[in-house]
């Protein structure tokens, strides 16, 4: 989390360093700040809370024009948002600005160290002591390069750090480890960033950086080394989406719209996946297939949303592959001691592939041997790049910060890694995985009729503005939808939401039943109809109670219309891909409720979208 943003060239600055920030603020909004260099002096602005407060003060007292500067939005870590700990930080002397993504961990030593040398630190903030230490280095006749090297040696965590000497107009110096920068390159001008979102307005070329590098860029150049100053190269690449993409395109939020996307994100995400004999094929898969036949145990890991979408994933990957899959909620995962070999395959979701609980995660599963396959929307991010094998999903950039067509995507990535490993092992007939595939063809438009429905959704949601609490109940891949659909709700609206295995109900939460309470029922399709029949038995349990039941079922299964106060419909879809259209009402119903509440839902309070630290 935090967005940086870096920029050198012929425009003003402060234009693209502020609106760079504002595509990246949905990696932190507790405070923002921007750090020109101008004739000599650094000239700079930085407020507690959203952009919105830095975008008034700069435009009550503006800066001076400049074409080299530095900005920052932040998710606190060390010290509260305020303006104080705001970003960029100064040295002593205010010759240098540096801003920071990350936690340095040593930063206590290093600030005890400073102090006893006679620094004045004036935040609370681990970023300031790397303030203070790379402006010694200049003021002792560094460059701003040579010193970013030094001083990044010295520092333990995670950090981008992005930094602006006074007396040096022609260069904006980073150093990355562990936590995201990536480089845009433009005609006379180049930039830094945390996402190429920040730059897409100004240029599609982007150069990706390795661990533990420093970047420079001048008006011209851009040069990379090691931390010791070894030349270094990164890898450059072309970004296949633009600034429309990244805008709101009419929608109110982009959560809104992006829940409208999904079936274009899912149709893209299941482009290209055949050779020409119709086999299927993964993106970048350095495994062999020797090696994915000897998987003996697949564990799945992931945070949040993505860690829902792997639950789903162990229902279709055990059903259709035979292989024991467990889904392991990343922090937890390493803490745990997992028994780990060379045949474990861990997957790795992240829609940003740079969320540091799941980055932890493969790494601690590198090391013990097991191989990592990486299932990811951001190209390039830290995670792919550390995995054996990779499965991007195509939903372009997510804004919102609530996931939603992440998810979808994460589950058609999941399916077809299901499949593939099917193919591979010989657990399926071709014609059986065929058969899903086609099934999987024909989900977006069976999306895109649930979505032509959002109406009344809406209404409902409307209705039940003033809920206190909802409760969601699933089984089997239902399930998951239901603790998605829950969280969701308690991201966007901040109530109280809990999503239950159905046939868990009667084993205690069925006491948190009152008369009205809004209960969203999850209905698999018929066909499994011992599953069907069970849920149908747990909506008649907690309607007997008083619930309100919100049934989400196929079309045409009439069985559930008794039981059903409000029956929401979805078109009718196999067991285990049913909960790509299911979840979709559960999207609509969240986004509307936080509108109708007035909560911003693009950026809830206290969440960031890509949480970089563990
Ligand atoms: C954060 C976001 C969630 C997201 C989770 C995992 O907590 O607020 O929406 O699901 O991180 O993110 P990832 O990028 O790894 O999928």
């Amino acid at each position: 989390m935090c967005g940086i943003v870096g920029y050198v060239g012929e425009q003003s600055a402060e234009s693209v360093v502020v609106e760079g920030l504002r595509r990246l603020e949905y990696r932190g909004y507790d405070s923002a700040g921007v750090v020109l260099v101008d004739d000599g002096r650094l000239v700079g602005d930085k407020r507690a809370g959203k952009l919105a407060n830095l975008d008034k003060a700069l435009a009550e007292a503006p800066l001076p024009r400049s074409t080299i500067g530095i900005g920052h939005t932040r998710w606190a870590t060390h010290g509260p948002p305020t303006d104080h700990n705001a970003h960029p930080h100064r040295g002593q002397q205010g010759r240098v600005a540096v801003v920071h993504n990350g936690i340095i961990e040593n930063f206590a030593v290093l600030r005890a160290e400073l102090e006893g040398s006679g620094a004045e630190l004036l935040s609370d903030t681990d970023t300031e002591v790397a303030a203070h230490l790379l402006e010694r280095e200049v003021l002792a006749g560094c460059t701003l390069t040579e010193a970013m090297q030094a001083v990044a040696r010295r520092l333990e965590g995670a950090f981008t750090l992005v930094a602006v000497d006074a007396e040096d107009d022609t260069r904006v110096v980073a150093a990355r480890r562990n936590s995201p920068l990536v480089v845009g390159l433009g005609e006379g001008e180049n930039f830094l960033a945390s996402d190429v979102a920040a730059f897409i307005g100004h240029t599609r070329q982007a150069l990706e950086l390795g661990q533990d590098q420093v970047v420079t860029i001048t008006r011209d150049a851009v040069e990379v080394s090691d931390f010791s100053g070894a030349p270094a190269e990164g890898k450059e690449y072309h970004v296949d989406w633009d600034l429309t993409a990244a805008e709101k395109g009419g929608f109110d939020w982009f959560m809104r719209k992006e829940i409208f996307e999904q079936p274009r994100a899912v149709a893209d995400s299941l482009l290209g996946r055949h050779d020409d004999t119709g086999r299927l094929q993964l993106d970048e898969i350095r495994m062999s297939e020797d090696e994915l036949r000897d998987v003996d145990k697949i564990i799945i890991t992931a945070c949040g949303t993505a860690f829902y979408a792997g639950l789903v994933a162990k229902y279709a990957i055990e059903h259709w592959t035979r292989i024991p899959c467990e889904v392991e909620l990343a922090h937890e995962f390493r803490y745990r001691d997992p028994i780990l070999t060379r045949d474990t395959l861990v997957v790795a979701i992240s829609q940003s592939g740079e969320t540091a609980d799941t980055l932890m995660a493969i790494r601690h599963a590198k090391e013990q041997r097991a191989k990592v396959l990486a299932i990811c929307n951001t190209n390039g991010s830290t995670i792919p790049r550390e995995s054996d094998a990779v499965i991007y999903t195509h939903a372009g950039p997510e804004i919102g910060v609530a996931s939603t067509k992440g998810f979808t995507t994460q589950l058609v990535a999941c399916y077809l890694l299901g499949l593939f490993l099917a193919q591979v092992r010989g657990t399926r007939f071709g014609d059986e995985i065929a058969a899903v595939v086609d099934e999987l063809a024909a989900m977006p438009d069976r999306l895109q009729q649930v979505l032509d429905d959002a109406e009344s959704v809406y209404g409902l949601a409307r209705e039940l503005e003033g809920a206190r609490s909802v409760l969601f109940l699933g089984r089997h891949a239902g399930y998951p939808v239901a603790l998605e659909g829950a969280l969701k709700l308690k991201e966007l609206a901040y109530i109280h939401a809990e999503g239950f295995a159905a046939g868990e109900l009667k084993h205690g939460p069925i006491a948190l039943i009152e008369p009205g309470m809004p209960v969203f029922c999850i209905v698999p399709p018929r066909g499994r109809d011992f599953l069907h029949d069970k849920m149908v038995s747990g909506i008649q349990e907690v309607r007997a109670r008083g619930a309100r039941t919100i049934v989400v079922a196929d079309e045409g299964d009439t069985s559930v219309e008794p039981y059903a106060d409000v029956l929401l419909r979805v078109p009718r879809s196999s067991t285990l891909l049913q909960p790509l259209a299911a979840v979709l009402p559960l999207q609509l119903f969240a986004c509307e409720l936080a509108t109708v509440k007035g909560h911003d839902v693009d950026q809830p309070r206290n969440l960031a979208k890509s949480v970089t630290v563990e």
